[in-house]
């Protein structure tokens, strides 16, 4: 359906005489001389603010609180509505899935934005979590539960600005990332997409990723005064990991979460220790918009919560940016009355809407209350104020399309490099016994084992080339068997098979990797009870262990998983989490290229049974109580304790 409202909508334009930007080089935009002041971009941005606002009507300013999804805008409805934003939801991918075919579609929408009375460009927003995942080659970084296990500040500021750098060569200025939740239950489908369990970790990577993401240089040259290079969008505004298992009452494709969109239950000093911080850190970054969770707190949802977003993020936190409901998030505040459900959001402090589906609805609804006087014109004003704000700040006035500077960016060598790079950071070596790593390059055989080993779809996890992302190699990029096969010297042979089925070969290989791990997911989707291995997997690595002198398991997962009962078997253990398009460079660590320097940001537990285990409540926690690698764990360079290993039989399943 959407594939053919973008025809539609294409068609529309050729027609109208408007044609949207032409596939290979944006239209010249050349800012005309400006006469009126909001137009003058040597005018100071407040000044441009209040001289813009004071010209809109009430409909263009609603307009400008409305976003609303690729999948279903009609052709036309962005010039009719005056619509501050469009997003590419989880599947809001073009037609044709190219740099050219995202230039078309976002270029066709800002175009038809410039021929509204103001001319007011629109935002486009999507989830670029580990780079701009939706579009066909390009550079996939490790999801962010590799990023927290690297911990590396200058890396993470040079991730954000080369995501900014393709997303703006595709004519994206908005990315909703950095997650910045401090997830205290990996069973949560979300936990991939957080740096990690700890509150300083967050804040001190989240804020390094806005950093980077919203300062590229070259935009600043192109447009003095801003200082935005792509809007950065701390998420979800506050507290969704900490949600208690079973509390949602959400089911989304037939699944119902267990974990999220759920309630928080804490008491405010913990709110405040634990999750406020990364919004501050967010916020003294510079970060110039806000996502609301889908969460609620002790049974309030987020979305209708006027204290923590206006009272703590806007007057506390000073947060001069705007606030952004979640998908639909405001349905959700009273699913039977659409109506009250807006004027509690926007009257909570929620600026724009992220809609999905009735857009007109929204339009009427707030028109309506306006009338009403349940929302006030200040109210309409202020969240107007600020979205123009961000609008002037990130110079879209001035360079509104899609920036052929930034084309040949797009999985670049530096892009690849420092993917690489982030690959071998995120690398947590949890056991090595007897001299099992490195892989000695010069070995005669090497048997390679298991699905995750060779898909590019896999090792790059949810958010990739769709909302659920994919397990299969379609993702462009390189796996760790082909990094096993760069790495291995030229006398050595390489055998894959994945279902590490050896048995007609004599004797034992020298060595043996067998790569586990989860197929991809989002969200809820994601939430899981049982995160043991799967019984494919435990077979695969108890099939392998006769056949090989040396056995080293290696872990593709968007979370710690429980392999308590195959620790044992194997000689190593190396989690690599969801490293993204450059899967090859996991070998470049196996092999001996560089150091382990990876540390878990997650505590591993032993058992499920053990779940939620965390940093902040398994303090003073010894033996079998104990996770089986604790938060900041990793083998390597500066080697932490060896785990004293030790059968623990009732904390078993
Ligand atoms: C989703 C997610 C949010 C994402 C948004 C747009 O439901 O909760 O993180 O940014 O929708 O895709």
């Amino acid at each position: 359906m959407k594939r053919s409202l973008t025809i539609i909508f294409l068609l529309f334009f050729l027609l109208a005489g408007c044609a949207p930007a032409a596939s290979v080089t944006a239209p010249a935009f050349t800012p005309t001389p400006r006469t009126v002041a909001y137009l003058d971009s040597s005018r100071d941005v407040e000044a441009r603010v209040a001289d813009l606002l004071g010209r809109m009507t009430l409909e263009e300013k609603i307009g400008q609180m409305t976003q609303v999804a690729t999948d279903i805008i009609l052709p036309g409805d962005v010039n009719r509505y005056y619509l501050g934003s469009i997003l590419s939801g989880g599947s809001g991918i073009p037609l044709e899935n190219s740099l050219s075919g995202w230039i078309d579609m976002v270029d066709g929408f800002q175009a038809e934005a410039l021929t509204t009375r103001l001319a007011i460009p629109i935002l486009y927003g999507i989830d670029a979590v580990h780079g701009l995942g939706h579009l066909k080659g390009a550079t996939i970084f490790p999801q962010n539960i590799g990023l927290g296990a690297a911990n590396d500040i200058e890396l993470m500021r040079s991730i954000g600005r080369a995501t900014a750098e393709e997303m703006l060569a595709a004519g994206i200025n908005w990315n909703f990332a950095p997650v910045i939740a401090v997830p205290q239950d990996i069973r949560w489908g979300r936990t991939y997409e957080a740096y990690g369990e700890e509150t300083g970790l967050v804040s001190a990577l989240g804020a390094a990723y806005i950093e980077g993401l919203q300062s590229v240089p070259e935009m600043t040259a192109a447009a003095p005064g801003q200082t935005l290079g792509v809007l950065a969008t701390a998420k979800h505004y506050l507290g969704d990991g900490g949600t208690l298992w079973g509390s949602p009452n959400q089911v989304n494709q037939g699944v119902r979460y267990m974990l999220d969109q759920g309630n928080m239950q804490a008491n405010e000093e913990t709110l405040r220790a634990l999750y406020l911080p990364p919004y501050q850190a967010a916020v003294d970054a510079g970060a110039m918009s806000v996502m609301v969770s889908f969460s609620s707190w002790n049974g309030t949802k987020m979305h209708a919560h006027r204290y923590l977003i206006t009272s703590v993020l806007k007057g506390e936190l000073g947060f001069q940016g705007f606030v952004v409901s979640d998908w639909a998030g405001i349905n959700q505040i009273q699913p039977d009355n659409y109506y009250e459900s807006v004027v509690t959001a926007i009257n909570a402090g929620i600026d724009m809407a992220m809609i999905p589906d009735s857009y007109t609805n929204f339009i009427s609804s707030i028109d309506q209350a306006v009338k009403n006087e349940d929302i006030t014109l200040e109210r309409i004003d202020d969240a107007v104020t600020r979205i123009l704000r961000v609008k002037f700040l990130l110079g879209l006035f001035d360079h509104p399309y899609a920036d052929p500077v930034f084309r040949s960016a797009v999985r670049s060598s530096d892009h690849l490099a420092l993917a690489e790079q982030a690959v071998r950071e995120s690398l947590v070596l949890l056991k090595n016994d007897s001299g099992a790593l490195p892989v000695d390059p010069n070995a005669s055989t090497i048997l390679v084992a298991g699905v995750a080993a060779d898909n590019t779809g896999m090792q790059s996890g949810g958010w990739t080339l769709g909302w659920q992302g994919i397990n299969t190699n379609d993702v462009v990029g390189s796996t760790i068997l082909d990094g096993i096969r760069i790495r291995a010297g030229g006398g050595t042979e390489i055998l894959y098979r994945s279902a590490g089925m050896f048995t007609d070969l004599a004797g034992k290989a020298p060595v043996g990797i067998v790569v586990v791990g989860e197929t991809s997911y989002a969200e809820g989707v994601g939430d899981k009870a049982d995160l043991r291995l799967t019984q494919d997997d435990i077979d695969i690595i108890e099939r392998m262990r006769p056949k090989v002198e040396t056995l080293i398991v290696v872990i593709i997962s968007g979370r710690p998983l429980v392999i308590y009962d195959q620790y044992p078997v194997a000689d190593a253990w190396v989690a690599a989490w969801l490293p993204g398009s450059e899967g090859a460079a996991v070998a470049d660590v196996l092999f001996g290229g560089y150091p382990f320097t990876g540390r878990t940001p997650y505590s591993w537990p032993r058992s499920n049974a053990q779940l939620p285990i965390n940093v902040n409540n398994s303090a003073g926690l010894t033996g079998c109580q104990a996770p089986l690698f604790p938060f900041g764990y990793g083998l390597g360079e500066a080697a932490s304790l060896p785990v004293e290993w030790f059968t623990c039989e009732a904390a078993r399943e």
